[in-house]
């Protein structure tokens, strides 16, 4: 299997913008200002992001963002999630941290996500069955008496591709697949007081390119043309496009089947989640 060294330099990014978010978290900030920072700070460091930044507070586990003129700020006791993707000449590295907001009361939690991640990368090696490392995750974050959510995953990341090929388990689901050396997978452990199931909530105003093909209105193509060159399959959102009326040029877009828009998932019984990430290549190591 063939990687780049920009995927180094991916990991590096991801890693410097995840230590410049924890210093952006505190009460009543715009959730807007904290992801717009963060995707300057990639941009600065010489990455793009790979998808908007992901902001998801309490019992949401994943897929929020903010929307154009967002005006939701964070609150004293929210549980935040972070979670960056960038990328360098199309290779992806994706990470995440979790932190409460002015008290102390979720730290357990916290650490079981975050202890269920470095259990998981100290045994990742070429020749381990994927079960074996969702085992590791679901032990850790049950010896801390919470559960692991078992219907969201890890990942293997591929050029201009977040969510490829391989699926890394949170539980021991039996699978005997074998990893193989120098493939890119990012872990991802969500621990939560709830039942450990997401299910779908609002929509996420996260959207990703799905059947490009052609669109009568100028406007919509402009803004097509446009999301293909730049984001290719990567998911993006309606902040990062500069063009006029583009909510409604979205809405054009996927009413035709062109994007589609992720939902937000919530956790099932809406129990509070904690989540952490990293990026490895195989045999190799950290990547974040
Ligand atoms: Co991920």
């Amino acid at each position: 299997m063939v990687w780049s060294k920009d995927y180094n330099k991916a990991g590096e990014i991801a890693k410097q913008a995840r230590e410049f978010a924890r210093t952006l978290i505190k009460e009543n900030v715009l959730y807007l200002e904290i992801a717009q920072k963060i995707e300057n700070k990639i941009i600065e460091l010489g990455g793009k992001p790979a998808f908007p930044v992901n902001i998801c507070i309490n019992n949401v586990a994943a897929h929020d963002t903010p929307l154009i003129n967002d005006e939701r700020k964070l609150k004293k006791g929210d549980l935040v999630k972070i979670d960056i993707g960038t990328h360098f000449n199309g290779c992806v590295a994706d990470t995440a941290f979790t932190m409460e907001v002015g008290t102390n009361q979720y730290a357990d939690l916290i650490k079981a996500s975050e202890e269920a991640l470095n259990e998981a990368i100290k045994i990742i090696k070429p020749g381990i069955e994927l079960r074996e490392i969702g085992k590791v995750i679901q032990d850790t974050i049950m010896k801390y008496g919470y559960s692991p959510i078992k219907n969201l995953s890890g990942h293997e990341v591929k050029e201009y591709i977040v969510h490829a090929g391989l699926t890394i388990p949170n539980y021991d689901n039996n699978d005997k697949h074998i990893l193989e050396k120098d493939t890119i997978i990012a872990i991802e452990p969500f621990a939560t007081i709830g039942e450990g199931m997401i299910k779908e909530g609002k929509l996420s105003g996260i959207y990703t390119l799905v059947n490009k093909k052609n669109i009568r209105s100028l406007e919509a193509r402009k803004v097509l043309e446009f999301i293909d060159k730049e984001y290719k399959t990567l998911p993006f959102c309606a902040r990062w496009l500069k063009f006029p009326n583009i909510n409604f040029i979205l809405r054009l877009l996927e009413n035709d089947g062109i994007i589609k828009q992720y939902n937000q998932l919530p956790e099932k019984s809406d129990g509070i989640v904690s989540q952490a990430e990293h990026t490895i290549i195989v045999g190799k190591g950290v990547l974040t």
